[in-house]
């Protein structure tokens, strides 16, 4: 069923008085998911916060099966953590790497996760090898057929970059990982909540996410999917009392779940935020949010490269709701700081978050406006006449 949008913005109350293109970097909460957080901070307040926790164990409990859902995993899959960052971190520094194992990555590889690369490799002689990208711009999947043999222990790929519509052909790496028993780690950072994610489908063996973002989460949230039958091949690079037991004065016992990636403390409010964020998109359907978003994207896509001097700078077969564009004579900083004055928000990408990318297509800082299901087409019309009107 399409997306009632009236009751949709309703529930999103920023929307009546601001046009929020970044949903990149933090969508707006609906209420159900301020709600979540208001009742339990209060719960907090009255009760104290172990006493408060207790009371919501169950609710705790069931984000995980949400979030397994979402995903089409088991919730002994999900581990709960702080942001898309640590969970990538977590899953990344888990692979024991020796000296000539290669890591396979993407050329719109995020910059956290390839400074990570850059740390593992100078520490254990592991080396980081780039699969270039196809005319259309996304990951070439035959090159990385070439490329790959038994010394590849890792596939880190990111699925949505943070610089523009690009999405990368997930399920033809996984089949490729797969069949060279490689491990596969998806970054799903922009497109989980944007787009459906079907670990199963897609053949990844660890997928890291946030909540602010396309899910429309809390900030400080972030959840790390690790297939069951890869978790023994994973040493965490820490672990703590959730993690693990302490079963004896010289052993412990690590979890049998994915929970081993946990730590003990942790925002309630926010993760129950991040909960109903997740029972919220599966009530509207993630291919209904999808289809509305790719099509609002689109439609702006066309609109400024019909304004002279605006470039579009998004690649992909198919492209998603990040939008990514430079006006010629113009800084992205300068514009997105105009637009704020006329309550638009939308936010810069500069080159070094994507590094390799930006420097092969010699991108400067560009303009990221994000669009979600919430927005509106005459929104999309709206931002399109600033933009013209500052050009
Ligand atoms: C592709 C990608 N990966 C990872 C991250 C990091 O996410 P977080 O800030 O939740 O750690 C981002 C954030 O913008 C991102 O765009």
């Amino acid at each position: 069923m399409p997306i009632d949008i009236e009751r949709a913005r309703r529930e999103t109350p920023a929307a009546s008085h601001l046009l929020h293109f970044n949903n990149a970097g933090a969508a707006l909460m609906p209420t159900p998911v301020l709600q979540a957080q208001l009742d339990h901070l209060r719960l907090e307040a009255e009760m104290g916060g172990y006493e408060a926790a207790a009371a919501v164990d169950n609710r705790v409990e069931a984000i995980y099966g949400s979030i397994a859902q979402l995903l089409n995993a088991d919730h002994a899959e999900i581990a709960l953590v702080e942001n898309a960052t640590v969970a990538w971190d977590m899953a990344f520094y888990s692979v024991g790497f020796a000296p000539g194992d290669r890591i396979l990555t993407a050329e719109a590889e995020y910059a956290s996760n390839y400074i990570a690369f850059l740390q593992v490799a100078r520490r254990t002689g592991a080396v980081i090898e780039v699969v270039p990208s196809d005319a259309a711009g996304e990951l070439d999947v035959e090159a990385l057929e070439r490329m790959i043999d038994d010394r590849v222990k890792l596939i880190a790929i990111t699925h949505v970059p943070t610089n523009g519509g690009l999405v990368n052909p997930a399920a033809a790496i996984g089949r490729i990982a797969r069949a060279h028993g490689s491990l596969f780690l998806l970054d799903a950072c922009q497109s989980v909540g944007q787009m459906p994610i079907d670990v199963a489908a897609i053949g990844c063996d660890m997928l890291s996410a946030t909540g602010r973002k396309y899910l429309r989460g809390p900030r400080g949230t972030g959840f790390l999917y690790v297939r069951r039958a890869v978790l023994d091949r994973l040493e965490p690079p820490f672990l703590d009392l959730q993690a693990a037991t302490w079963v004896s004065p010289d052993r412990y016992e690590m979890r049998g779940d994915a929970r081993r990636f946990e730590n003990w403390e942790r925002n309630v409010a926010a993760q129950l935020g991040l909960g109903a964020a997740v029972d919220y998109a599966l009530g509207w359907g993630i291919a209904e949010i999808s289809l509305r978003i790719e099509a609002l994207a689109d439609d702006l896509r066309r609109r400024l490269a019909a304004i002279p001097g605006v470039s579009v700078r998004d690649r992909g077969r198919r492209r998603c709701g990040i939008v990514t564009f430079t006006v010629e004579g113009k800084s992205a900083r300068a514009l997105v700081d105009a637009l704020r004055w006329q309550r638009i928000n939308c936010h810069t990408s500069g080159p070094s978050s994507t590094l390799l990318d930006a420097r092969a297509r010699r991108l400067p800082d560009l303009v990221r406006a994000s669009v979600h299901y919430y927005n509106t087409e005459d929104e999309v019309a709206r931002f399109a006449a600033a933009i013209a009107a500052l050009a």
